[in-house]
């Protein structure tokens, strides 16, 4: 029988018990008592302890779940897995032991057609009524049934003694035996029949329930005859797929090392493929960390593997193809599966080369101290901080006949525990708050009338002081925030990514305000302080919300669902959710994208925004089954929960989205809808920010008051501020540009003043002699200088090198010229000393030449000739 046959053969045989078919939880629950979803019975805590709907008797589920308690067994032996499916069927106070006992032979024997031969069962030693039903009721021989203690044969495991307290009881567990094959427990029947109040002291609970649970790939095997999970219909091709990747012929190392690292590997990638179609992302704690370790250690048995590129990444479409019987919907988010795996995997292995040279050090540290222990913090700092197991230290230290600390190793991992540790699988289960006591008297919790009104008469049905219920609360000066629970509240209570309302309540007797509003267990808590007077319970209020706020939350809700849809139609439909926020007109949207939107699709997509906007389209919700919302198509979220009767908000004729908030009576009342930006938030997950109404307004004033005083200090209008400022780039580029062609030794230009100074006296006369950084319009701009500071008595000449040419330039003042000397007579003498040749004016001569090397002795020469003229 094929696993697919299996689940649905049983879902079907529980439905026609009476048992409502429900779907699965999601893997992370909203339950802070564990990480992961680690069995059927999560989700009925609440009906289980009585405080469901009373109607809601009988359910049946296929139940994804993981525990990675046994992390370390994965792979090696035939059934431990990190993800699998849990097969369960539950009565809340309805029927009990003979039924469930019954139902299981029958579906076993009958629908499956097992034999009889090759069951036996289990039941708790003190158990009589189980183990008579399965006896002088169902048939069983006795010999095939056996009394185990607490520790086996009751849920929780070891209840009694150790606890917790809370709903328990025995259980009776039904194992399979193949050919050749170990025996294996495939189904659980827990009859929660006690509430534990202390050790030992187990009271008989009014209601007894049924919770049960067949491991799906357990039971599976135990059809097809696998001697391992790893063997089914399943997982045959996720493995196939691994050595695959790996390069390796499976079928050779199936009973190796490198078998149990295939196996691992693909134990792995099925359940972060889950996760992450769920919007659970790597990081560095809760899920994150743990989803982390998964990768990580599958990527380090590749590495050993001689794998030094990602392959993990590889495996998840056929993963979603394995698995689409059940899980049809993980086939859309097999691209954003991939990438994230694939950027974690990446990361990783940089990190693995660096974690590797520091074991290597480690290594090379004990030897060289002549020790061959590994000290315990080090071998934890490679486990916590580079991700490499303990283990594989180990092996790789004994190579080098080296060992570890073993018991540093622990105490590290014991310090290191309490911080990150996030809760156990079973303990804490059944945990009773204040609102479950609120519960007994208010069935239903709070009325929620904020869908149509922002104001409401109410009455405090109870009040919250530090976690516990009170009578009354007062006036108090500081002290932290209380919470008052109404009948009725028009307050938003903060969910699906909606922020809470804020407001007032007031009673004749008190005025509170409220400052946050958060929804839990069916109740609305309005978190806030009393400012005015005394609140008890009982007192009658009118409740009223900030309606200013809410209006602009309104806008930022339904303005998120629209950019959905435009994010659908420019990016194609794996753009999906993972994640929002919305506030007044202001809102936070988290979707899948492999790569940056880009400026131009970022405008297109506003754009459309606002178009969608501009229809006027009314938005309506409407109550409706979760399957029947579904066939609509409209757009639900991964990961999240959704009840039963879902609420599907519709806007125009193009969204539909499963949708819990506060909306717009018409899309138009949205305004103005513009993206601030758009960024990175994880692998493969983009976010887009951006602001609704009013504050889209502001938000364009401001930019255009920028602008505006942009354009007053460059003196143009608006319009012209770019091509202004582009102008001024440029500008500023030739200038810079020009400024580094400058010869790197040309040190401050020289001045007439300098020149002056450096002169050398010839009679009365000055001659002035010298090599300048000068083009031939400066020289003549310094020779008007001299002149001016000497207009009698004064003989220039200059050189200048530039570009293997030499510049020459000279003059005499007017009363030397009209002693007859003469410029052009004197360059023709000094030329040649530079190559070159020239002449002129008598006050005023330009010359050329080619030699810049030569120019000292064209200087020496011009003195020379002019000092023996003046008759120095
Ligand atoms: N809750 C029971 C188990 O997990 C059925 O085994």
């Amino acid at each position: 029988m094929k696993t697919d046959d299996l689940r649905e053969a049983y879902l079907e045989f529980f439905a026609s018990k009476g048992c409502v078919r429900k779907p699965s939880d999601v893997l992370a629950p909203n339950d802070p008592t564990v990480l992961f979803t680690p069995a059927g019975m999560n989700q009925f805590k609440r009906e289980f302890m009585g405080l469901g709907d009373p109607s809601f008797k009988r359910a049946t589920t296929c139940q994804k779940c993981i525990r990675t308690g046994d992390i370390e067994n994965v792979g090696k032996t035939p059934r431990h897995m990190t993800f699998f499916e849990m097969l369960g069927n539950f009565s809340f106070g309805d029927y009990f032991k003979r039924e469930a006992i019954h139902w299981a032979w029958e579906f076993l024997t009958k629908t499956l057609s097992i034999s009889p031969n090759r069951l036996t069962f289990t039941v708790y030693q003190d158990d009589d009524e189980a183990f008579d039903i399965w006896h002088k009721e169902v048939g069983v021989p006795t010999d095939r049934i056996k009394r185990l203690g607490e520790d086996d044969n009751f849920w929780p495991a070891g209840a009694p003694t150790h606890g917790p307290n809370g709903v328990c009881g025995p259980c009776s567990e039904i194992f399979y035996h193949g050919d050749g094959i170990e025996e294996v427990e495939i189904w659980n029947l827990v009859f929660t029949q006690f509430n534990r109040v202390g050790p030992g002291q187990l009271e008989p609970l009014p209601n007894k329930n049924i919770d049960t649970g067949m491991g799906l790939e357990r039971a599976a095997a135990a059809l097809q005859g696998a001697k391992s999970n790893f063997e089914i219909d399943l997982f045959i091709p996720i493995v196939a797929a691994a050595a695959d990747a790996l390069g390796i012929d499976y079928a050779k190392v199936k009973d190796s090392l490198d078998g149990v690292r295939i196996r691992r590997a693909a134990d792995h990638a099925r359940t972060l493929s889950f996760c992450l179609h769920e919007n659970i992302r790597f990081g560095p704690e809760k899920q994150g960390y743990v989803i982390r370790r998964l990768l990580r250690r599958a990527v380090l048995d590749a590495y050993q593997m001689g794998r030094r590129e990602p392959f993990l990444y590889t495996l998840a479409p056929v993963v979603a193809e394995a698995m689409k019987g059940g899980y049809p919907e993980i086939a859309d988010s097999v691209p954003r599966i991939q990438h994230a795996i694939r950027d974690e995997e990446e990361r990783f292995l940089r990190n693995l080369e660096n974690g590797m040279r520091l074991l290597n050090d480690a290594f090379r540290k004990t030897k060289a101290a002549g020790s061959d222990v590994i000290s315990g913090a080090d071998a934890f700092d490679l486990h916590s901080t580079y991700g490499i197991p303990v283990e594989v230290t180990e092996s790789l230290a004994a190579d080098q006949n080296l060992r570890i600390d073993t018991e540093g190793f622990e105490s590290a991992r014991v310090k290191f525990a309490a911080v990150s540790r996030g809760s156990t699988e079973a303990a804490d289960v059944f945990a009773v708050g204040p609102l479950d006591t609120l519960k007994e008297a208010y069935h239903q919790g709070s009325a929620f009338l904020g869908y149509t009104t922002t104001e409401s008469p109410a009455r405090v049905i109870g009040i919250l002081e530090q976690g516990k219920l009170a009578d009354y609360a007062q006036k108090s000066d500081g002290g932290p925030a209380i919470a008052l629970v109404l009948d009725q509240t028009p307050f938003y209570g903060e969910s699906g990514g909606q922020v809470g309302d804020v407001g007032v309540i007031k009673g004749k007797d008190f005025t509170f305000h409220v400052e946050d509003t958060k929804k839990e267990n069916d109740f609305f808590l309005h978190l806030g302080r009393v400012v005015e007077g005394r609140v008890d319970v009982g007192a009658e209020a009118t409740a009223t919300v900030d309606a200013g706020r809410r209006q602009a939350i309104r806008r930022a809700h339904s303005a998120t669902h629209l950019l959905h849809n435009a994010l659908h139609k420019h990016l194609g439909k794996h753009a999906q959710q993972a994640g929002s926020k919305v506030e007044p007109d202001r809102l936070r949207f988290d979707f899948s994208n492999p790569e940056a939107v880009g400026k131009e699709r970022l405008q297109a997509i506003e754009e459309t925004v606002n178009d969608l906007v501009m229809t006027g389209a009314p938005v309506q919700w409407s109550l409706m089954p979760i399957a029947e919302a579904k066939t609509l198509g409209a757009m639900a979220l991964f990961g999240e929960k959704y009840p039963e009767i879902v609420r599907v908000v519709q806007m125009g004729d193009f969204s539909r989205e499963l949708c819990g908030g506060t909306h717009l009576d018409s899309v138009g009342q949205v305004g103005l809808f513009k993206i601030l930006g758009e960024e990175s938030v994880a692998a493969g997950t983009r976010r887009i920010v951006a602001l609704t109404g009013k504050a889209a307004l502001d938000f364009i004033r401001q930019e255009e008051a920028a602008l505006g005083d942009l354009a007053a200090s460059l003196r143009v209008p608006a319009n012209q501020v770019s091509g202004r400022v582009a102008a001024l780039l440029e500008e500023v580029k030739t200038l810079k540009k020009q400024a580094s062609q400058r010869k790197p030794e040309s040190g401050p230009k020289a001045t007439a003043d300098d020149l002056l100074t450096n002169a050398r006296t010839a009679g009365d006369a000055v001659a002035v002699i010298a090599s300048v950084e000068a083009t031939a319009d400066e020289m003549r701009v310094l020779i008007d200088g001299l002149r001016r500071k000497r207009p009698e008595g004064l003989a220039v000449l200059l050189a200048a090198a530039s570009e293997g040419k030499v510049q020459l330039v000279a003059a005499f003042s007017k009363d030397l010229v009209d002693k007859g000397r003469h410029a052009g007579q004197w360059l023709k003498k000094v030329a040649p000393a530079v190559g070159g040749g020239g002449g002129g004016r008598p006050d005023m001569a330009q010359a050329g030449g080619k030699d810049p090397a030569k120019i000292p002795d064209a200087l020496e020469l011009a003195w020379t000739v002019v000092r023996e003229e003046l008759g120095g």
